[in-house]
């Protein structure tokens, strides 16, 4: 399992951030070309990102990545050409409102693969959906390429899209956030929510990532160093949490020793989805480096 619970948005324009960034230990890092660039600094953006992909380490916890700028514009095919190599991870594709968003992108990304020499397949596709043609056509896009390992929400622009107001709530986007969170499930890839704009509201934050966690999201953009350990506090699972798993597991293998698939576990009954729910948790907890106990129970 790739763990993703953090993602690190880094402006691509900024030389003092993207050195230091792999310090602050975020599962990702997204060196940004596209909305924190304004449109006079793209080319330079674009320049500093690709040297800076081939000459500064980011650390043995982070899996470097670029949001690039839309096809539909006039950076996004150079900002392809220049940032594929060989210590680039993946690409996060803003703004995708069809299949062919992301077909494009892959077809581009496996020409420069190939003209510079590079394994084919290895580098990753994220989609952003972030306008309403986006989430509607979300369960088809999650499916369009074998490249592709998650899709994300972009609340900003959503939000202005559908006409509503950010809020602590969520209200306006989280009918979006469930239909990408269902795509994803529907075609086995992560579900990546956006980002919490308050860098200073650490409850805030708390708060809505808990949500997020709860509905089954895999992770949550960030723009500041301060927010990766609140969303890392939150994605982990608890020592408790763990120690049920384990018990589950134990159970279930007892269960199965005796020829069933159910089994009470305390007073409760524990089955088949529980059981996919506590490996998904020690699943989480071994991607971490979380110590998992071993619990001997009598059967
Ligand atoms: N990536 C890397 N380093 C960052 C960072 C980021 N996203 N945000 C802040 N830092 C660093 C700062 O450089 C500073 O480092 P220093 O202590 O070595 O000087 C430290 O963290 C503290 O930063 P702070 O002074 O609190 O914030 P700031 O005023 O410098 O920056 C923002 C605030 C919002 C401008 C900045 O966090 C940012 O640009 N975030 C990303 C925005 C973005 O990419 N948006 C697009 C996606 S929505
Ligand atoms: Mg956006």
């Amino acid at each position: 399992m790739k763990l993703r619970r953090s993602r690190l948005y880094v402006p691509g324009n900024n030389p003092k951030m993207i050195p230091p960034a792999g310090l602050y230990c975020s599962d990702v890092i997204s060196l940004d070309l596209e909305d924190s660039v304004g449109p006079e600094f793209k080319v330079d953006a674009r320049m500093l990102v690709s040297e800076a992909l081939k000459v500064i380490d980011f650390g043995p916890c982070t899996e470097v990545t670029v949001r690039i700028n839309p096809l539909s514009t006039p950076w996004g095919k150079w900002d392809i050409e220049q940032v594929v190599c060989e210590k680039l991870s993946g690409i996060y594709i803003p703004k995708v409102e069809s299949v062919e968003d992301v077909i494009q992108v892959d077809e581009m990304v496996s020409r420069m693969e190939e003209r510079k020499g590079l394994e084919r397949g290895r580098i990753k596709l994220f989609a952003t959906m972030e306008t309403a043609k986006g989430i509607i056509n979300a369960p088809e896009i999650a499916r369009a390429s074998k490249r592709l390992e998650g899709i994300t929400i972009g609340g900003e622009d959503l939000t202005a899209d559908l006409g509503g107001e950010r809020s602590a709530d969520g209200l306006a986007i989280n009918t979006a956030r469930s239909l990408i969170l269902l795509a994803a499930r529907a075609a086995g890839i992560q579900a990546i929510d956006t980002v919490y704009s308050d860098f200073e509201d650490e409850e805030g934050l708390r708060r809505e990532t808990t949500m997020i966690k709860k509905m089954g999201f895999d992770g949550k953009a960030c723009i500041h160093p301060l927010q990766i350990e609140v969303i890392h506090e939150v994605f982990n699972p608890t020592q408790e949490e763990i120690r049920y798993a384990v018990r589950v597991t134990n159970a279930i293998e007892r269960a199965r020793k005796k020829g069933s698939g159910v089994i009470a576990l305390g007073k409760k009954m524990v089955d088949r989805p529980i059981a996919l729910k506590a490996e998904r948790i020690l699943a989480r907890a071994r991607a971490a480096e979380l110590s998992i106990p071993e619990i001997e129970e009598e059967g």
